[in-house]
């Protein structure tokens, strides 16, 4: 039986960008149908950074960036072959909150959506979906004057819930560099 379970290391932002594409390159079959990623971490953990990497191995279209969503509660993206939403439910309190502002449309056929803090509305997000934690990890990976902000690295912990989920889980295993990933 497949795994349901992964953890992931990146132990820089690149890393844990490219851990994105190469989930968003394993979604791609999965578009029509519709498959919700359910990213969870504090601030700062990498969530933003996670989905920028899933939007670009969709084949994010020329001339889009994808940003935090955290103002707007969601950002709509074109891919190929359909949408990527992009939501953040940091503001939202539950399931009717995310209800009341009509969020349920970025769930369904033609999108992969990706919920930021889907821990908040995990009631209102289909049983059948990936969770995805992202931690912050000890490690001595601080490089004074890097041009690209401090680099820390993160745990991923990837979570099937449902056989398509699983699925997804082994096609990211497989596409994502191997020594990223330990039992
Ligand atoms: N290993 C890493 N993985 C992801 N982001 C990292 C890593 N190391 C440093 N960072 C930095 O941490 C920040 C993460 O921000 P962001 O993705 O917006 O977090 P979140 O959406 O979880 O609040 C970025 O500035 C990124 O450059
Ligand atoms: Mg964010």
């Amino acid at each position: 039986m497949a795994e349901d379970r992964i953890v992931f290391r990146a132990p820089r932002a690149a890393d844990t960008l490219a851990l994105g594409r190469a989930l968003g390159v394993a979604l791609g079959p999965w578009v029509a149908e519709g498959f919700v990623v359910d990213l969870r971490g504090d601030l700062g953990a990498g969530k933003t950074v996670f989905v920028r990497g899933v939007a670009a191995g969709l084949g994010l279209a020329p001339g889009e960036s994808v940003a935090s969503p955290t103002f707007t509660l969601a950002r709509d993206h074109a891919v190929e072959g359909g949408r990527l939403a992009h939501l953040d439910a940091y503001r939202l309190d539950g399931a009717d909150e995310f209800f009341a502002a009509g969020l349920d449309e970025c769930l369904g056929p033609g999108q992969v959506t990706c919920v930021e803090w889907g821990e908040r509305v995990t009631e209102a997000l289909p049983a059948e979906r990936l969770e995805v934690a992202l931690e912050p990890e000890e490690g001595e990976c601080e490089e004074p004057g890097d041009p690209n902000g401090p680099q820390g690295p993160r745990r991923l912990e990837a979570r099937a819930h449902g056989a398509r989920a699983r699925a997804v889980l082994a096609r990211w295993r497989a596409l994502a560099e191997p020594r990223a990933a330990t039992p």
